[in-house]
């Protein structure tokens, strides 16, 4: 899926939408879920992963700040991303509905999903609430590792 992803522009034409949409939205939970930790369980950012934490994007303070503006500000539904761009900085970025950032040149590393669905239940329309909770069950070991495994490739 996530080749057929990262060319979505050569999926025929007949199939694109539906490989963008319910493709896109497999690719992106199944990263999601391990991403995902037990509550205070999920440690800090470590190694080289940490340094470029505070290299590229100025530290986590910083990165949760911006995750949570950006999730605020998306209209609609859709992801907040922290990405591994083409030339390999940390970035991060929201996409609109299950687009994937594979779609647009990057890896991905951490998404945090703001559909509604993802925090009505325990937060309802508060999304703001959600943005800040999320940063509480974040597995960055997982994360670090695949930063890692990412910058080896
Ligand atoms: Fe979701």
């Amino acid at each position: 899926m996530d080749e057929l992803l990262k060319n979505l522009a050569n999926v025929p034409e007949s199939i694109r939408t539906a490989v963008r949409n319910q493709g896109g939205g497999h690719s992106n939970h199944s990263l999601f879920w391990q991403t995902l930790s037990a509550a205070g369980k999920g440690g800090a950012p470590k190694g080289d992963f940490a340094k470029a934490i505070t290299e590229d994007l100025g530290g986590l303070d910083k990165v949760k700040e911006e995750a949570g503006k950006l999730g605020a500000g998306l209209f609609g539904s859709g992801w907040v991303w922290l990405v591994l761009d083409g030339g390999k900085n940390l970035t991060i970025l929201t996409l609109p509905n299950q687009d994937s950032p594979l779609t647009e040149g990057h890896y991905p590393l951490f998404g945090i999903d703001v559909w509604e669905h993802a925090y009505y239940l325990k937060y309802k329309n508060v999304r703001a609430d959600y943005l800040k909770a999320i940063w509480n069950v974040v597995n960055w070991d997982f994360i670090s590792d695949r930063y890692a495994a990412a910058m080896k490739a």
